[in-house]
């Protein structure tokens, strides 16, 4: 189905591309019988493919990356695409509008994308009000990606991972602290391991004061050193976090098919997709090998069908995500992730 309409969607600008998309499924799950059939054809039922992780259990070790579903509008609607879990956000505390637009693009020759949206989104508040009238996705892991507003400086950026992670604490099953997009000027500098150690020891603090305790993990940049590597496995076995997830968009354009002056004419952002592939794959094996088990790695970058997967998996990686390879593949992609690793 995908291969018919994948042309028309590469014809419209990305992101209308986007909403259009899931439109479209929401239009096709309302029809009746509609679940059944997405069931039917996405869904893998399999014992083998169940996971636990951080305390949490999923029926598959496939997720819907961060940024898909920003605002928490469409998770009900790609969790009946066959995911073992889907995270929502990046939200912030307020809303705000992103950078101007186009600001994502294709790279068809590289199946790849560069984005610079810049967080938009309508705020926690929203976000929050949408998730206690829709409720969980039954049988599916929610997660919430969380993140601090654009005109919020770096030394008061613990104050907005806090306000959303209060507002979300009774409605996610699990957090992820982003300081890794590289479209928030400045975010990645939270990377750094004074301002670190300050939100995730907030974070970790808070958490025990809840009668359940969710699941707390780091999203990184592809783009860390190993000795920057060293000092996020010191610090989250210091302050005792429960995971990372790796990796998010890179800033690097080598090795790429498409041209020099398209590159340039697209601008600034994050590059997704297949060319992020073997360098996000690195910084798991390299974690791995620093985290001895101690704590899971969530596999993310340029994952296109079952053997990016399982590489991701022989690296490290307790679960994997994907989101470029959704807009290449289609919404087939995670079945056919789930097959390959049930062979
Ligand atoms: C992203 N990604 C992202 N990550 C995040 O933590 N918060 C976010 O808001 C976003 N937003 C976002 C928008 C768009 C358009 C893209 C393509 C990506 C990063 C994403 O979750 C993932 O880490 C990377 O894209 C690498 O995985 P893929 O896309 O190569 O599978």
């Amino acid at each position: 189905m995908y291969s018919i309409l994948k042309p028309l969607l590469f014809r419209l600008a990305p992101e209308r591309a986007h909403h259009l998309t899931v439109k479209l499924f929401d239009t096709a799950l309302a029809i009746p019988g509609g679940k059944r059939l997405f069931s039917a054809l996405y869904g893998s039922n399999s014992k083998s493919l169940e996971r636990e992780v951080f305390g949490l259990k999923f029926k598959n070790p496939v997720g819907l990356a961060a940024g898909f579903d920003k605002d928490g509008k469409y998770y009900h609607q790609m969790s009946n695409l066959g995911f073992g879990f889907v995270e929502i956000g990046t939200v912030t505390p307020k809303p705000q509008g992103g950078n101007p637009q186009p600001r994502l693009f294709r790279l068809p020759t590289d199946e790849a994308l560069i984005n610079r949206m810049g967080f938009n989104n309508d705020g926690v508040e929203a976000m929050v009000e949408r998730l206690k009238r829709h409720g969980k996705p039954e049988g599916v892991i929610l997660g919430g990606n969380i993140g601090k507003n654009k005109t919020t400086p770096n030394d008061e950026a613990v104050n907005d991972y806090v306000i959303c992670f209060e507002a979300l604490h009774d409605l996610v099953d699990y957090f992820v602290v982003n300081v890794s997009s590289p479209n928030t000027p400045g975010l990645r500098e939270l990377q750094e391991k004074g301002p670190l150690t300050k939100i995730l020891k907030t974070l970790v603090d808070l958490n025990t004061q809840y009668p359940v305790q969710r699941p707390i993990l780091l999203k990184i940049a592809p783009d860390l050193t190993d000795s920057q590597l060293d000092n996020i496995a010191d610090i989250v076995d210091e302050v005792g976090i429960d995971g990372v997830i790796a990796t998010n968009t890179t800033i690097d354009r080598s090795g790429l098919q498409t041209t020099g002056d398209k590159i340039e004419a697209i601008g600034a952002g994050g590059l997704s997709g297949k060319p992020v592939t073997g360098r996000s794959t690195e910084v798991i094996r390299y974690l791995a090998s620093k985290s001895q088990g101690r704590w899971p790695i969530v596999g993310v970058g340029g994952i296109d069908g079952g053997p990016s997967a399982a590489e991701k998996i022989k690296a490290g990686a307790s679960l994997v995500q994907v989101y470029t390879g959704l807009v290449y593949q289609g919404p087939g992609l995670i079945k056919q992730i789930c097959q390959y690793m049930t062979r």
